[in-house]
């Protein structure tokens, strides 16, 4: 496992739409065990594929509903979002790729996410709340989208801000 450079912009691969993933073998499992290890070194909530450069559909989110909740891995390839509600929350956001810089988003409330697991089989997940919102900021990724194309208001929060919003 090695940890993977992390993308800035404005590098072209964030903005490009990812390719679906059709080979599940060594060289995937490679990449998502170097997302993980990269997204829990950096560290963040939400890692995506074209973030460590690779124009693929793959996101990684590792995230805790709360403090006495252990932190849950998601590992979804070519997802899809289905069954978003009408309703939408505003939300603070931020990117690993966008450092030091902070955006309210309006986002779905929830939604179920479907794709495929690293091993290619169909799974289904139900998400609300932040997970939600990480979802979404995640695939937005995949179709070359930015919170900041998004965001209502952004804006370069303190450093004692920015420690508060997750990435
Ligand atoms: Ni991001």
């Amino acid at each position: 496992m090695a940890i993977r450079n992390i993308v800035y912009v404005p590098e072209p691969v964030l903005r490009k739409k990812a390719h679906k993933i059709t080979t599940f073998d060594k060289d995937l499992n490679e990449l998502i065990e170097d997302m993980i290890e990269t997204l829990r070194a950096a560290p963040g909530v939400g890692l995506a594929a074209p973030q460590v450069g690779i124009s693929q559909q793959l996101i990684v989110i590792e995230y805790a509903e709360n403090e006495e909740q252990k932190p849950k891995l998601y590992v979804v390839i070519n997802p899809d979002i289905t069954k978003p509600s009408e309703e939408k929350e505003i939300g603070v956001e931020a990117c690993l790729s966008i450092p030091g810089i902070a955006g309210e988003v309006d986002r779905h409330l929830s939604l179920t996410v479907k794709g495929l697991n690293r091993f290619g089989k169909p799974i289904k997940i139900k998400a609300s709340g932040w997970l939600a919102r990480i979802f979404q900021h995640e695939i937005d990724h995949l179709e070359g989208v930015l919170f900041t194309d998004r965001a209502t208001r952004v804006w370069r929060p303190s450093p004692e801000e920015m420690a508060e919003i997750p990435d």
